[in-house]
């Protein structure tokens, strides 16, 4: 197993403490396929070998699967890795890694596409991230970060009064000085029935915003925007 630093790992309250309702969430995310087919647009993953960072419990492993030619999942927390690892087992090329985006467990030059869906990349503080990316990324492969939008929406005004220091213009601004392209992708978010809309908002904000959302919410539907940012490693030059 590579070895990381407990200082590296972000806390996710959210999958960490209620898999099951991430699940939910998970299932519920992206009913119009927009966010998926930005995703494949811009970071190809047909034939590809794929890396996804920050994993979880290996939600997109199959979805990854069944296009790429092997996927790996790398993921922290080891409840999460076990699940991953339960999650993909018998899928051919499927795996998943207990790593963290700052020490990924795999060698140079490896992936076409480096995958993270809100995990870890959330601006400054990344770094190590982007340069472990880099490190595993064949010349023209491409990083793709996937993450909420707290400047639309709803979703977003609810995510900034529960994290008033997050600071989303601060997370742009990082990633297009570290040479990032950035889609804007609306979508929405489709539960099965209202229990499962409030048990998701709960695990997602603090109890006084997860109730004001819940209120504000009729019906089983919600907006939400998210932030694609991409990047391409160079093709033909010498890296040291
Ligand atoms: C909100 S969850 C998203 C999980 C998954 N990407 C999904 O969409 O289902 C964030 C994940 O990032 C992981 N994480 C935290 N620190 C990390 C790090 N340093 N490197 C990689 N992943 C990390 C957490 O353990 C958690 O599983």
């Amino acid at each position: 197993m590579t070895r990381f630093r407990e200082r590296d790992i972000i806390e996710s309250p959210n999958i960490w403490r209620w898999p099951e309702v991430y699940e939910r969430e998970n299932e519920a995310q992206d009913a119009t396929g927009a966010l998926w087919d930005t995703v494949a647009e811009l970071a190809p993953h047909g034939d590809a070998d794929v890396v996804d960072v920050g994993c979880g419990d290996g939600y997109h492993l199959p979805r990854f699967a069944q296009r790429a030619r092997t996927v790996v999942g790398v993921e922290p927390h080891a409840p999460l890795v076990d699940r991953a690892r339960e999650r993909v087992a018998g899928l051919p090329g499927a795996r998943a890694e207990q790593g963290s985006a700052a020490a990924l467990p795999l060698p140079d030059d490896c992936a076409d596409v480096v995958h993270a869906r809100t995990a870890y990349f959330f601006g400054p503080g990344c770094e190590p991230g982007l340069a472990e990316a880099s490190r595993v990324l064949r010349p023209g492969g491409v990083l793709v970060i996937v993450d909420l939008d707290a400047t639309r929406h709803s979703y977003g005004s609810w995510m900034r009064a529960s994290a008033p220091r997050y600071d989303p213009g601060a997370a742009e601004r990082f990633f297009a000085g570290h040479g990032f392209a950035v889609r804007r992708v609306d979508t929405l978010w489709r539960f099965a029935d209202r229990t499962t809309l409030a048990d998701v908002l709960r695990i997602e904000f603090t109890p006084a915003v997860a109730q004001k959302a819940i209120d504000g919410t009729p019906g089983l539907t919600l907006s939400v925007g998210y932030r694609v940012h991409t990047r391409r490693e160079p093709v033909g030059l010498l890296r040291p």
